[in-house]
């Protein structure tokens, strides 16, 4: 029997009671029969849960781009491996073999050796996406470079706080990147970040938009002429199966990132075992993720794990609105995609619109819509379902993280009945329990509780880059022995889980996880402001939007209150990034605070909800008083 697919409710029991009694057995044959290895493993998984150390398929040798790329070629050489889609319809979609995948990424792969990246040297990434994104990523895997992806929204100084944490040799950007009406000047913002960057060698510039740019000499390049000279075809590096495969950094409750480091053969078996039950790729199937490859989302479902299976993956370059409401559903009509997986955030802002831009075009060729990144509300679910799905494709609500790899609650379609707003069942493999306030597993459904993973799982990231005391602090301490997820969630009374939502100071704003603690740092930062705290608040479209309570120092007191409200948005936008401004900024002359000095949040969270009915124990606030002030004064 094959583990690798599970095809019927039944099945899933059966694969589901298998992983759990004998995890070893479980993963060791799907990793056995499904992956092209140098050498396999000595050991299946190594665990201590209390010091966060997890090992997976020990001492095995393997390469991922060799499962990812060349194990294809022969029977799959002339197949499209990736559809790219421009930002302007009016630019000729490119289909890339995997022939021509397996030829770019040997070339690049090439180049960075040439620009003497070797095996363990950390690469940033800051491109839009466009092919060269995947092509890079690949080639770093190639090598055994540990990529960094950054996000192309991201600041100057966002930027250069990642590239400094891992300390990167070398940097692949672009002059620009289209978004929409948009263009955004990529080039300038690296210039920028690497003004405080003494760790980056070399820039390798890819030409896109044609804007001017300022080119340093010995230190950039336009990538086009190194690939042109490169040699083609390249060996791929053996990597050990625990060598790291690369670092993306998430939001945390404090200012610095943290860049999550995930490993090469655990990565590679969860990401694809996990796409192939998730999306039930068929051989001739169109797969689009609308997610951007700076996110975890599009590293493990839009690269990883659709290449590992030989699909066809999109990447799209633009936004759902250019140039009109009609885009997504039009590219999906186009290239007749059978899968596509996008955001609540997403489907919300178009589900405002009119449907006549869904109906408009034929979607008949769906088969599986998913959902990614945030609660889905009923609304939007039941829109999603209506007139996407039209019905019949089932929607995949996965509830996973950066720090899991892999997508972990889910529906497996056509297999799992799903019910609106649930993720429903773990995948096998994925030990989920909801942990009370006492910190004891509950047993009971119907509850809602902290969700905590009990038992390790192949795709989980292995540590914090750099701080194996942070990652074991933020993950494993909360409940000892188990991973904690920061996420709340309910089980009902069949086993299905529905995630509530963060338990802890990360905001999901439109998709984008952000750490209020940066942003207060940031905000701190400006002359004028005393000091601050940020709130979630539900909004329509973005899930939830930022709230600010700023004091101001005696030196702001008599500013504009409007031209200051502008200036520290701009102030967050240049030190993080335009996704982290302030829907609402309410000026304060004092915020609720613990005897021990800790801003109370939680009174805070409600008052921006507007929900002024049970603010529960105030007595241990030093300032009570504030309380109603800041009520009575809310936007
Ligand atoms: C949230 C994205 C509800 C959750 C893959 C999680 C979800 C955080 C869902 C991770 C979902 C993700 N339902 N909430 N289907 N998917 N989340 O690291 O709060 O960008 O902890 O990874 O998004 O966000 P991240």
């Amino acid at each position: 029997m094959s583990y690798y697919q599970v095809k019927s409710l039944e099945q899933y029991f059966k694969h589901y009671n298998k992983s759990i009694r004998e995890p070893r057995k479980f993963w060791d044959k799907i990793a056995d029969e499904n992956f092209t290895w140098y050498q396999k493993w000595d050991k299946v998984v190594e665990f201590d849960m209390q010091e966060a150390d997890v090992k997976w398929f020990l001492n095995a040798k393997v390469n991922i781009t060799k499962n990812c790329i060349d194990r294809h070629l022969s029977k799959r050489g002339d197949k499209t491996a990736i559809i790219f889609e421009p930002n302007d319809p009016k630019e000729e979609a490119q289909h890339i073999t995997y022939n021509e995948l397996y030829d770019r990424v040997t070339k690049m792969a090439n180049v960075l050796k040439d620009q003497g990246i070797k095996k363990g040297d950390r690469v940033c990434i800051y491109l839009p996406m466009i092919p060269e994104l995947a092509v890079t990523v690949l080639a770093c895997a190639r090598i055994g470079a540990v990529h960094s992806v950054i996000f192309a929204g991201f600041s100057a100084s966002a930027v250069a706080a990642r590239i400094l944490d891992s300390q990167c040799k070398l940097v692949v950007t672009a002059d620009g990147g289209y978004r929409g009406n948009k263009t955004i000047e990529l080039k300038s913002i690296i210039d920028e970040a690497l003004e405080k960057c003494d760790c980056v060698e070399k820039t390798l510039v890819v030409k896109r938009t044609n804007s001017t740019v300022t080119m340093k000499e010995g230190r950039d390049e336009w990538l086009q002429p190194l690939l042109d000279a490169a040699q083609p075809n390249h060996v791929a590096e053996i990597m050990d199966a625990e060598d790291p495969l690369f670092i993306l950094y998430t939001s945390g409750s404090t200012g610095k990132p943290k860049g999550m480091l995930h490993t090469t053969a655990g990565y590679m078996v969860y990401t694809a075992y996990t796409f192939k039950n998730i999306f039930n790729y068929e051989e001739n199937d169109v797969y689009w993720c609308t997610a951007d490859i700076g996110w975890i989302t599009g590293h493990s479902y839009i690269v990883y794990g659709p290449l590992l299976n030989g699909a066809t993956t999109v990447i799209f370059e633009g936004v759902p609105s250019y140039p009109d409401f009609g885009r997504f559903w039009e590219v999906i009509d186009k290239h007749k995609v059978t899968q596509f997986y996008t955001a609540p955030t997403a489907i919300r802002s178009l589900a405002k619109e009119n449907w006549e831009w869904v109906d408009k075009y034929n979607l008949s060729s769906l088969k599986i819509i998913g959902s990614v990144g945030e609660p889905i509300n009923e609304e939007a679910w039941h829109w999603y379902n209506d007139h996407v799905g039209k019905k019949k494709s089932p929607i995949v609500d996965t509830w996973w993280q950066t720090e899991t790899g892999g997508i972990m609650i889910s529906p497996i379609p056509f297999v799992t009945p799903t019910k609106p707003t649930y993720a429903t069942l773990p995948l096998p493999g994925v030990q989920p329990v909801l942990m009370d306030e006492r910190r004891n597993e509950i047993e009971d459904n119907q509850v809602v509780g902290s969700l905590c993973i009990k038992f390790p799982w192949p795709g989980m990231a292995r540590t914090i880059w750099g701080d194996h005391q942070r990652f074991k602090e933020t993950y494993f301490t909360a409940y000892p022995g188990k991973y904690f997820t920061g996420d709340g969630a309910l089980r009902d009374e069949v086993g299905y889980y529905r995630i509530t939502g963060r338990v802890d100071d990360v905001v999901i704003v439109s998709g984008h996880n952000l750490g209020t603690a940066p942003i207060e740092d940031a905000i701190n930062e400006h002359p004028a402001v005393a000091e601050s705290a940020i709130v979630g608040f539900p909004h329509d479209v973005k899930g939830n939007a930022l709230y600010g309570f700023i004091i101001l120092k005696e030196s702001g007191e008599d500013r504009n209150r409007e031209n200051l409200k502008k200036e520290i948005n701009e102030h967050i936008s240049s030190h993080i990034g335009p996704i982290a401004k302030l829907d609402k900024i309410q000026f304060v002359s004092g915020l609720p605070k613990t005897r021990s000095g800790k801003i109370m949040r939680r009174i805070l969270r409600k008052i921006a909800e507007g929900d002024f009915s049970n603010f529960g124990d105030t007595t241990t606030l030093l300032n009570p008083e504030i309380v109603d002030e800041i009520k009575n004064e809310r936007l």
